[in-house]
């Protein structure tokens, strides 16, 4: 049996009393014949193995180079080296499986991320990556604490779908139809009725769709899965595949909306700073160590956790659109002409924009409420000024944009009539337009972009290396 072994994690917060105990993991370092640091991923800190000389063969400690799996049983006792409670006298160790020294990509010294993403596969084995995807694993699970304690239930909103939930055209297609000889009809367009699902199918861009259909019945739900763009952004913050929140509530306004993101995105940091410190304190050193390299204006004002830490004491501020772009245009940035795109009412605000308001100008997070409805979905609810919609976007800072969402449009005319403005199919999607046939009710929702989330809480400055295997333009290795 092989459970009857402790996870490094509890063992060093054990107390010595020369008990016996079994570990297993990695071999992190091996020094002088005599001291070994292993980890097995349960935290950032190794245990070190204490190793009788003379008491081992050769052979058996040729074989314990970087990355070698052990399994080893010894006596727990104070440690005398520094910064350790606790180290295991080995009685015995067993070698679960060899790692070739010569061979081992990723040798104990300092790697750049570029290379470690190169090597994906191993890169959970260092501290960088153990850390963010331990805080990946505390976010996951407060998303779903956070909703389930609300009464929220949680859907399973389909990933083939047939519908284009943003109405932005950016899908990946679904078919099993052959690249030659593709059926086609008479005017030579592809024949989707001899496809696999008899029609032209798609990844789901989003669940929101399906997620309205669910919260006109059980009032309060949520969405956690992953979503597809096929947007060509080779940006740091953008990914072909990621994972999206979206819950969404009936009887909830735009205000409301807002309410419950805020105090979501507080809970589910709140939770990773209790469940996680350490990680997260090893990341905020991480970017420290980092931003030394960058020239003074470039770095941050603030450390990752005093970050997080104001983000969870102060309120988020709120401002329209309209006074978003107020902002812009009398900001010495603009009039210095240091942005490079275009500001003036009515464009969509591109990273630029987001981060002077949210790092420079607020320097906190910000929501924007109010955007012109020709830059936004066709299902947000129109304002009574025929030009903006209830949306509203927050905007973290080092992000950008984290959350989209909207109260959507409840009334069916109003709906129908932007759906043709928009050449969104009405007749292909009777059944999104049946909640607003049978007890229509004002209802909103948001989604929250998860990578973008683990970004702001890891400090992590590109959104590959906060996703375990990252699908980008011209990358799908691993
Ligand atoms: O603003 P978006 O497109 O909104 C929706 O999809 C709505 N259906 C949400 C809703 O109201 N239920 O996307 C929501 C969030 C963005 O704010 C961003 O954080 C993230 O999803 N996101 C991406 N994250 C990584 N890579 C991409 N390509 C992303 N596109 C959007
Ligand atoms: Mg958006």
């Amino acid at each position: 049996m092989f459970n009857k072994r402790i996870k490094i994690k509890e063992l060093l917060a054990a107390e010595p009393k020369s008990q016996e105990a079994t570990v297993m993991g990695w071999v992190r370092t091996f020094r002088n014949n005599q001291f070994i640091a292993l980890n097995d991923g349960s935290t950032n800190e190794n245990l070190q193995l204490v190793l009788e000389l003379g008491r081992y063969d050769d052979d058996l400690l040729k074989r314990i180079t970087t990355s070698a799996s052990l399994k080893v049983t010894g006596i727990v006792v104070p440690s005398l080296g520094k910064g350790q409670k606790i180290e295991l006298k080995a009685s015995t160790i067993e070698i679960l499986g060899d790692s070739d020294a010569e061979k081992y990509p990723l040798q104990p010294k300092k790697h750049s991320l570029e290379f470690l993403r190169e090597i994906a596969h191993l890169r959970f084995r260092t501290n960088t990556f153990g850390a963010v995807f331990r805080v990946r694993h505390a976010l996951a699970f407060a998303v779903h604490k956070f909703f389930n304690d609300k009464g929220f239930v949680y859907m399973h909103t389909p990933v083939i779908t047939a519908s284009d939930a943003e109405g932005a055209g950016e899908m990946f297609k679904v078919t099993t139809l052959p690249f030659e000889n593709t059926p086609r009809n008479e005017d030579g367009i592809v024949n989707f009725k001899e496809d696999f699902f008899g029609r032209a199918t798609n990844l789901t861009v989003s669940g929101q769709l399906e997620g309205e259909l669910a919260a006109t019945a059980f009032s309060d739900i949520y969405t956690f899965g992953p979503t597809f763009r096929a947007e060509n952004s080779n940006t740091p913050r953008h990914l072909a595949e990621f994972w999206m929140i979206e819950p969404e509530m009936a009887f909830y306004d735009l205000e409301d909306n807002m309410n419950l993101a805020e105090e979501f995105i507080k809970y589910i940091v709140q939770y990773a700073l209790e469940n996680n410190k350490e990680d997260i304190e090893f990341l905020s050193q991480r970017l420290a160590d980092e931003e030394k390299q960058l020239p003074q204006d470039k770095r941050s004002e603030w450390g990752l956790m005093e970050k997080l830490q104001f983000v969870l004491t102060n309120a988020f501020e709120r401002i329209t659109y309209t006074e978003a772009i107020e902002i812009l245009l009398q900001s010495n940035h603009y009039k210095k002409k240091k942005f490079q795109y275009d500001v003036r009412w009515g464009i969509d605000m591109q990273s630029e924009h987001e981060r002077y308001l949210v790092e420079k100008h607020f320097k906190k997070p910000v929501i924007v409420t109010g955007y012109p409805k020709d830059i936004k979905a066709f299902y947000m609810r129109q304002n009574d000024d025929g030009k903006t919609v209830a949306a509203m976007d927050i905007l973290a800072p080092g992000i950008g944009e984290i959350v989209g969402g909207s109260q959507r449009e409840e009334r069916l005319d109003k709906l129908e009539q932007r759906m043709k403005e928009m050449n969104i199919p009405i007749k292909e999607m009777w059944w999104y337009l049946d909640t607003r046939r049978f007890g229509t009710v004002p209802h909103a929702g948001f989604g929250l972009g998860f990578e973008r989330m683990v970004q702001f809480v890891t400090g992590m400055s590109n959104i590959r290396d906060v996703i375990a295997f990252p699908r980008t333009p011209k990358n799908a290795e691993f």
